[in-house]
């Protein structure tokens, strides 16, 4: 039986590409480059899967494509708010994702972000490259002590329970929280985490405010200038959810003028630009969208996609569905 045409609109790990090639025909984005709008409509005329990823806008421009020879969407990611889902579900195409595997990494550069930006890491580190570092002396670059502090999560979904887990069992943190769906009791307790009926509640109480909320219209601009206000001055941000979760402009502003200490981002609201503001203050640490990546997540996160996209060509119901 000749096999399924793929195209993949990213270079992945070499393993995954070898395991593609052996199950699909499978055309790989050599240059690694973003495609265009002309190149994903052709992509979705010309395959039966195309496997995208954060880096792919997939409008209902792209969706309009005609003929539509794709059945399924693997996405190689958990996010998939740069997919419309309704285009997709109109165009009759499914649409998977890869949750789970990236939940600990993901939580694990949350919690580099909230060190670094806590502890001045970032400064520390450009201090010492341009050697401005004299010496010693006991009022040298001092942040602010993390273990025994309040995180306040917006979100616990799987990627905020990491981030609770960490910060409660390993840095004695009290854990606060607003989800609209909040996890069962028992898991709250073995988590430290305490519900909060309001964001604003979070916002105030919490010295540093950690976003893991997905991306909707509702929690475009969650974070704003009105938000900014009732953190703490002494407060710091960390946003490794997406971009437009924030208002990047008020963001700076609320840096610029105290309203907040400090901020830990590792994805933009414009992204992949970074508001050039952003890059020349020194209370912001700026990651560049490193979340799932290491090597056995982006493996596995492949993986996740080859085993959705099979199984739905098999006829049985991918494990990731979210169209
Ligand atoms: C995700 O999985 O959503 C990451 O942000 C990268 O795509």
């Amino acid at each position: 039986m000749a096999k399924l045409k793929a195209i993949v609109t990213r270079r992945w790990p070499e393993e995954v590409e070898r395991k593609l090639g052996e199950i699909f025909d499978v055309q790989i984005n050599k240059d690694d480059k973003p495609l265009s709008v002309a190149e994903l409509q052709e992509a979705l005329r010309s395959a039966d899967v195309v496997m995208p990823t954060v880096s792919d806008r997939i409008t209902a421009e792209v969706l309009s494509a005609e003929p539509m020879r794709c059945k399924i969407l693997g996405n190689f990611g958990v996010g998939f708010n740069h997919i419309d889902i309704q285009a997709a579900r109109a165009r009759g195409v499914a649409v998977t994702n890869t949750p789970a595997v990236l939940t600990d990494c993901t939580a694990d550069i949350a919690m580099t972000l909230m060190l670094t930006a806590a502890r001045r890491a970032g400064e520390g580190e450009r201090h010492v490259r341009t050697k401005a570092w004299t010496g010693w002396r006991p009022t040298h670059m001092m942040g602010t002590k993390v273990t025994g502090k309040t995180l306040g999560l917006l979100g616990l979904g799987r990627i905020g329970k990491a981030m609770a887990k960490r910060a409660h069992h390993g840095f004695d943190m009290p854990v606060l929280f607003h989800d609209p769906y909040p996890p069962s009791a028992e898991e709250q307790k073995a988590l430290g985490a305490t519900r909060c009926e309001s964001i604003e509640e979070v916002l105030a109480k919490s010295d540093f405010v950690s976003l893991h909320c997905p991306a909707t219209p509702e929690t475009r601009h969650l974070m704003n200038a009105e938000r900014f206000k009732q953190m703490k001055r002494s407060a710091i941000l960390i946003n490794t959810a997406r971009g437009d979760v924030v208002d990047e402009k008020a963001l700076i502003q609320a840096l610029r003028d105290g309203t907040i200490a400090a901020a830990g981002l590792d994805v933009y609201e414009f992204e992949p630009k970074v508001s050039e503001e952003l890059l020349t203050l020194e209370n912001v640490v700026l990651l560049p969208h490193l979340g799932s990546a290491s090597r056995e997540t982006r493996v596995a996160m492949g993986m996740r996609v080859i085993d959705n996209v099979t199984a739905f060509f098999a006829g049985k119901a991918p494990g990731d569905r979210v169209a």
